[in-house]
């Protein structure tokens, strides 16, 4: 009896440090805003957001460290402005005329709109976009410089 009692918790312990370890993975796996990031920001912005990523020759005004954004600002990252910066509606960027930073609400709308093509318009395309806009703000907060 006592040694089946043993045998349960033993193969309990196992199970749930099984099953940490897989989340632990799925979590890294899944840090999408590092990985947005990665795909739509750092051929300008730099991997690391320091504003050195190699398309950084050919634009006129070069891509701001991302990382210096909080300390710039009394410590507060300016989250309003960003999103909108991103987010590329109405906000007047020193560059404006030809914008180098690409306006990403309409990229975003774009790229959602082929990959859920079998959608046919069927979801909340705003959202959708809010929502890649959110988890980068997230990714850009974690990456400042405190
Ligand atoms: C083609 C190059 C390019 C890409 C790609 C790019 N940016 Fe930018 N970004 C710029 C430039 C250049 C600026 C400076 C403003 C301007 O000239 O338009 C800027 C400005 C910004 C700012 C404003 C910084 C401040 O000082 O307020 C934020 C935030 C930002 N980018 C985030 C992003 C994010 C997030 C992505 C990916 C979704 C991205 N950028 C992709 C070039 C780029």
């Amino acid at each position: 009896m006592k040694t089946n009692i043993v045998k349960t918790t033993l193969v309990a312990v196992g199970l749930v440090l099984c099953s940490s370890a897989l989340f632990a993975q799925q979590q890294k796996a899944t840090d999408m805003g590092k990985r947005e990031f990665e795909n739509n920001c750092a051929s300008c912005h730099g991997v690391d957001g320091k504003g050195n990523g190699p398309m950084g020759e050919f634009l006129r005004r070069s891509a701001p460290d991302l990382t210096l954004l909080a300390k710039k600002n009394g410590g507060v990252l300016p989250m309003g402005r960003m999103y909108e910066v991103i987010e590329g509606a109405g906000v007047a960027v020193p560059s404006h005329g030809v914008r180098d930073m690409p306006v990403w609400g309409r990229e975003y709308r774009i790229d959602d709109a082929q990959n859920l093509i079998e959608a046919r318009g069927n979801y909340d395309a705003a959202a959708l976009v809010r929502g890649r806009i959110l988890m980068l703000l997230e990714y850009i907060n974690r990456i400042q410089v405190r």
